[in-house]
Order: C-alpha cells, then structure tokens, then sequence
C-alpha cells in the first residue's frame, strides 16, 4: 500500500479508546476526522461525527469514551457498536456511523476508501482567530 496514506502502526490504536486522524474527500476540499479502533476482528475506522447531532464528535481530541466494545458519544449518552458502528441505544438508536475503509499490512494501517485522502494525524485545528466567530454571544 501507498506510504502516503499510512495513519498509524496497529501497536498504536489504543485498546480502550480511540485514535483520531484526518481526512479530506477527494471530491471536496473540507477536511473531516475520523477515529479508528480495534474491533474483533482488527481495525475498523469510522468518521468522528455522532449520528443524532453530525457536529458533535465522538473523539473530542482525547480518545472516544468507550464501554464493553462500543463508543459512547458523551453529549447524550448514544452507544455505537465498534464493528458495525450500529447505534445500538440513545437518541439515534437504529443509525449507523459512516465508514472509512482502512486496512492492513505488515503492521501498518493504511486508508484504502476511495472517497477519500489521508491528511494526517490528530484533531482539525481551529484557528486561534476563528473562535470569535463560534461564539454563542450575537449582538
Ligand atoms: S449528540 Fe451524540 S447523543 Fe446527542
């Protein structure tokens, strides 16, 4: 597989939590998060949005709350199921998180989805400046 689209070793994704990177569509130009976590059978990656509010990420930078396989969006307690990213309780019960195919070889784990390019690792940075303009204060 291509060196540029290697997100990370497999030693690396976390056990208990989830690793976060970056990606941008191929068709488009605004970047995206998504996490990636082991599931029964390796690795499996989904975008970092919670199906109830799609703004709403699951990783908020520190690694996705996670209980007995499943990732738990803290806003409103929603359960996704590693595997197949069905929410399985809370208010998008029945919804699925959106995948992002990865594979792997010789230890690495690589982007394979054609949707979309690997941009990098870690959370979107926000710039400093922009924050004035996500304040809730409107005048
Ligand atoms: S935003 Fe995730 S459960 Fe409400």
């Amino acid at each position: 597989m291509h060196s540029a689209s290697r997100i990370v070793s497999v030693d690396d994704v976390p056990e208990e939590t989830t690793f976060l990177f970056r990606v941008r569509p191929v068709d488009g130009d605004e970047e995206k998060e998504a996490i990636l976590l082991h599931d029964d059978e390796g690795v499996v990656s989904w975008l970092n949005y919670c199906q109830h509010f799609t703004h709403i990420k699951l990783d908020k930078g520190s690694g996705a709350e996670m209980r007995d396989g499943e990732v738990i969006c803290t806003n409103h307690g929603a359960y996704f199921e590693a595997d197949s990213g069905r929410c399985t309780f809370g208010p998008c019960e029945g919804a699925f998180l959106n995948e992002i195919e990865v594979g792997v070889e010789d230890g690495d784990v690589y982007l394979v989805d054609d949707d979309y390019e690997f941009v990098g690792t870690g959370e979107i940075e926000t710039a400093k400046d922009d924050l004035g303009s996500k304040s809730n204060y409107e005048f």
